[in-house]
């Protein structure tokens, strides 16, 4: 236990190299800004860059985040699909108001997002969701996202039983599954520096013009 705090304790971070951030050159749209990293991170190899954690908080205040896949991004925002019935989803309806950050280690880049997450309509929903994989879809038809489960077993016959009804029925699409888009309010790109003179942009919409800010490390 010891040594593995060691560990934890001397663990190095932001080691580098990393690609140069040159702000001169950032787009006017952060859409656009986000396209352009994401495909250097898919340049240089980075493991599931589509992995992003979505902070929500729940009628109390008291904030949850969990790790997510982005489905889509364009003009209009960022795009993810989850059970309007899970907890995320309950806590969207209670106050939209989210947070989506995406790190990708290997390229020292973090993208913070901020802004509200819209339901999509019902038709891009399933569009969504027919396009899952099938025991993924039989996961979401199960509708039991986020409730106490007793036993794992339990779990595993329900899924039995759900993947040879979806065999049956392959256009079945689960109710709850609801596509979100989240409309940006802010959003700050996060470029680390070995020497730690890491560059922060920040997007913060002013009426409907983008202003572009530095930040102080
Ligand atoms: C890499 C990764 C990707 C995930 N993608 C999704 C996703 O796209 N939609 C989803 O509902 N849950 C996804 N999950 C599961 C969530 O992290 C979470 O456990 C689940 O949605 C329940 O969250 P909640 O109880 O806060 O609603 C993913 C988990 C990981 C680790």
């Amino acid at each position: 236990m010891e040594d593995i705090r060691n560990i934890i304790r001397q663990s190095k971070t932001l080691v580098g190299p990393f690609p140069e951030f040159n702000i001169n050159e950032a787009s006017e749209y952060p859409h656009e800004q986000f396209l352009e990293w994401f495909q250097m991170a898919i340049d240089n190899g980075v493991h599931e860059p589509h992995s992003m954690t979505l902070s929500t908080t729940d009628h109390n205040g008291f904030p949850d985040a969990r790790v997510l896949i982005i489905k889509d991004v364009d003009q209009y925002g960022w795009y993810f699909a989850s059970s309007s019935q899970s907890e995320k989803g309950k806590h969207i309806e209670d106050n939209p108001n989210i947070a989506l950050t995406f790190y990708w280690s290997s390229i020292g880049k973090q993208v913070r997002i901020r802004g509200i997450a819209i339901e999509m309509d019902k038709e891009r929903s399933a569009k969504d969701f027919l396009n899952r994989g099938t025991v993924a879809r039989a996961i979401a038809l199960l509708g039991k996202q986020s409730s106490i489960l007793k036993e794992q077993r339990e779990f595993e016959e329900a899924l039995i039983k759900q993947i040879d009804s979806l065999q049956h029925n392959p256009t079945l699409v689960s109710p709850s599954w609801t596509l979100y888009r989240v409309v940006a309010k802010e959003v700050e790109f996060w470029q680390a520096d070995e020497d730690r003179k890491h560059i922060r942009l920040r997007y913060k919409l002013e009426g409907d013009k983008w202003l572009k800010n530095l930040l102080w490390a």
